[in-house]
């Protein structure tokens, strides 16, 4: 049966771990597993700009023995002018997997639908969860384990890294706490599916508006942009919501000694995040930018053998 990742609870606990521990072996290893030996196209589409998703795929892919066709929505047939259904039927006559990068996650919904080959979600408004792969790794390099760490996710609740990290971090059996306005709080079927997750992984889930008591003693810091993409209309009554959730000194200073500080960048210094902390010695945000590449040639490598299984 063929398998997606349109969303971080696509993967059961244990799935997610097989794949963390994949990532591990690939970065220890970068060119031994060649999945796509032929090579194999895999199509990598955007909807949105990218600079690190663009380049990991496009660079992980040839790493697995393929071929990346980054495509463009404004120069292709896609955005409204064909259907998602029609060009799900197109692509899988050619590709082995299709990557996309876009708006609403009904359309990648649709997409995975209508085609048999695995679809992967590059960032959508509601996920990131190629992202949060990394960000797994990352933290798991650091502190050894994953289980029983307490993450803090500042500023807009309602976003796409929001959610994926009350999923991820739920499924890893980690405690995530969500730190945002009440007008950025977090869907609630994210929410109620990340306890449900958290129950049986021994996790948990806390939403919470005051930042301190988010922060407060947690292992890792996470913030994100207070402006996601398609949002920029919205800039100054976001920057004005959730300037009492950057991540200064000061906040940071509520969180463990040796927390770790992790954003996945386009960072913007000043308003989500202090220079001090995300160039400070408790960020690890470039091993973080290096990790997507591992992370997502493992779950390529991990979905295309599930698919053919
Ligand atoms: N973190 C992330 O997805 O970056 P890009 O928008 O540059 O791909
Ligand atoms: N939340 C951000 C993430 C960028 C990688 C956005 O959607 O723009």
């Amino acid at each position: 049966m063929t398998r997606h990742f349109l969303r971080d609870d696509d993967i059961t606990p244990a799935e997610q771990l097989e794949i963390l521990d994949l990532a591990d072996r690939i970065k220890a290893d970068r060119w031994g597993t060649r999945p796509l030996d032929g090579p194999q196209t895999v199509a990598v589409i955007f909807d949105k700009s990218s600079t690190r998703t663009r380049v990991s795929f496009a660079v992980g892919i040839a790493d697995l023995g393929g071929q990346p066709l980054i495509i463009s929505t404004e120069t292709s047939q896609l955005g409204g002018k064909e259907s998602i259904a029609d060009t799900a039927r197109v692509l899988e006559r050619m590709v082995a997997a299709i990557v996309w990068r876009t708006y609403a996650q009904s359309g990648l919904e649709e997409m995975a639908a209508g085609t048999k080959v695995p679809v992967v979600n590059a960032l959508s408004d509601e996920f990131h969860p190629c992202q949060l792969l990394a960000d797994l790794q990352t933290i798991r390099e650091h502190r050894g384990t994953l289980a029983g760490l307490t993450v803090a996710f500042l500023g807009d609740g309602a976003s796409n890294m929001s959610h994926s990290y009350l999923l991820a971090c739920a499924t890893a059996g980690m405690n995530i706490r969500v730190g945002a306005p009440i007008e950025f709080e977090p869907s609630a079927e994210v929410v109620s599916k990340a306890t449900e997750i958290a129950e049986t992984t021994g996790g948990s889930v806390a939403v919470l508006t005051d930042p301190v008591a988010a922060v407060g003693g947690a292992d890792v810091v996470v913030t994100d942009t207070w402006v996601s993409m398609g949002q920029e209309d919205e800039k100054a009554a976001r920057v004005a919501a959730l300037g009492g959730y950057k991540v200064s000194p000061e906040l940071m200073a509520h969180a463990a000694d040796d927390a770790l500080f992790l954003h996945c960048l386009p960072a913007y210094r000043g308003y989500e995040v202090d220079a001090a902390v995300i160039d400070g010695p408790q960020s690890v945000i470039w091993d973080e930018a290096e990790n997507r590449l591992h992370a997502q040639k493992a779950l390529l490598a991990w979905l295309l053998a599930k698919s053919a299984s």
